[in-house]
């Protein structure tokens, strides 16, 4: 296992600014990549860490830049550019913060803070690092902002902000597939002296979403993702809770005006998909976390499961200052609540003995559903990310797969055409190999954590957080 002083020195590569976009027609390729496989890796992710004379603060602020690994013939090419956003713009043009990231504010004068203090869309950032979407024949990036970005997933062209508009003022960047309509369903936080949480869906080449369900709420907690079963959209309010007055007016950066308020526990909501009420709720110990992994009802209980976390000291985990410094993260534990609308009980469980983070399951057939396997990353002795893990979650067995100085990032499970077990299929990863310098796209056996192939890309790809396979 590597030592803690070799890790420090082999992640900071990964919150190092990439600033070249390239195109490759063919990386060199060791292995051999199973013959069904074709279809593009789609991923978003922080690659710009400063702007101007100022640093970025947090990992979540860094600029966005789009990477696609198009996978056919046996052969990978590779190409990676900027999202052209208005916050990349303004960066490029002015050498200047223009609009509000996650934890770093825009340069403003006094002047104009009382200017955009009534018109918040002057200030929201439009900087989509955090996952990609395809809705229809659109692809678009996203962040928690209402500003979807248009893409084109060939030439990674930015096509501008995407023509929908979503009903609140943040959102998440996990919206779940509607299956009756192929579309999504996401949640939005409409924030005001009433604010309410909101559940609305898009059909796929739409531009009006419908709100399914609106919950009053008077201090909405930070939401980054939410459950979903076959009869209940599952909201889960974390204690990590923010008053929308002091959102608008206290001048600090998005995240630090939310409060960690453990006395409230960890509220559960199940709200009817078809009437949009909200049914029985439940309170469970304080708990944090950014991503549920999958909900499902089984013998009339409810089954939610996600990465948690005892609390929300993994936003601070994350500033780029510490991850810099090689200070570890906290991590994730994939744990399981059961609600029993009958009891009103909540039980929970922790699903596997080692920590996991950036879950993915075999969606397309298993979400909303009952499953079995979780893919996921976990750290090492360093304190980041290091294993490719897989989690049965019946008997709580784990594979991971590592290799020294490598950091793999979230493995993107695409399931074989016609398999019939669910964990049929590979995985994609993108490994920063610290060593070399470079990164790779690993392929892995999804069943065994085998590798299959890898294919190596010319330069480092800053950590990332998400992406989607589009299959062609
Ligand atoms: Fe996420």
């Amino acid at each position: 296992m590597a030592s803690a002083s070799v890790t420090r020195s082999t992640t900071k590569l990964g919150f190092t600014t990439l600033e070249d976009e390239t195109t490759v027609e063919e990386l060199p390729l060791r292995g051999a990549l199973p013959s069904w496989l074709s279809g593009s890796l789609l991923r978003t992710g922080p690659a710009k860490f400063e702007v101007g004379e100022r640093d970025l603060r947090h990992w979540f602020d860094g600029l966005a830049m789009l990477h696609r690994f198009t996978i056919g013939r046996g052969r990978v090419s590779y190409g990676n550019r900027f999202l052209e956003t208005r916050s990349y713009r303004a960066a490029r043009e002015t050498g200047r913060i223009a609009y509000g990231e996650f934890a770093t504010d825009p340069c403003r004068s006094l002047f104009k803070r009382v200017q955009t203090l009534f018109d918040a869309s002057k200030t929201i950032s439009d900087n989509a690092n955090v996952n990609v979407m395809r809705l229809g024949e659109r692809h678009v990036a996203m962040t928690e902002t209402p500003l979807p970005v248009q893409f084109d997933a060939r030439t990674l062209a930015t096509a501008g902000v995407a023509p929908y508009r979503v009903p609140g003022e943040l959102t998440t960047a996990h919206p779940h597939l509607d299956r009756a309509s192929g579309g999504m369903i996401n949640y939005a936080a409409k924030l005001g002296p009433r604010s309410s949480y909101r559940f609305y869906a898009l059909a796929p080449d739409s531009s009006r979403p419908r709100v399914l369900a609106s919950i009053p709420v008077r201090e909405p907690a930070y939401m980054h993702s939410f459950g979903l079963t076959e009869s209940w959209l599952v909201l889960a309010e974390f204690p990590l809770v923010v008053n929308p007055l002091a959102l608008a007016l206290s001048g600090r950066p998005y995240i630090e005006n939310y409060r960690w308020k453990p006395e409230r526990g960890t509220r559960f909501t199940l709200i009817d998909r078809k009437t949009g009420r909200a049914g029985a709720t439940f309170t469970a110990e304080p708990c944090f976390a950014f991503h549920h992994v999958n909900a499902f009802e089984r013998d009339g209980e409810v089954l939610v499961d996600m990465c948690a976390y005892p609390d929300a000291g993994i936003v601070e985990d994350l500033y780029l200052e510490r991850l810099r410094a090689g200070k570890p993260v906290h991590g994730a534990t994939l744990t399981r609540f059961r609600l029993d609308p009958g009891e009103g009980s909540v039980v929970r469980s922790a699903l596997a003995g080692e920590d996991l983070e950036l879950p993915r399951i075999a969606y397309g057939s298993h979400n909303e559903r009952p499953y079995r396997y979780v893919w996921g990353n976990g750290t090492g002795a360093g304190g980041w990310l290091e294993r490719i893990a897989k989690v049965d979650t019946e008997s709580g067995h784990t594979l991971s797969w590592s290799e020294p100085g490598c950091h793999p990032g979230e493995p993107v499970f695409v399931a074989e055409p016609g398999g019939e077990d669910e964990d049929a299929g590979v995985l994609l990863s993108v490994v920063l190999d610290a060593g070399a310098g470079r990164s790779f796209l690993l392929v892995l056996d999804a069943t065994e954590l085998t590798e299959l192939a890898r294919a190596e890309v010319p330069h480092h790809i800053p950590f990332s957080f998400h992406g989607q396979f589009a299959r062609s």
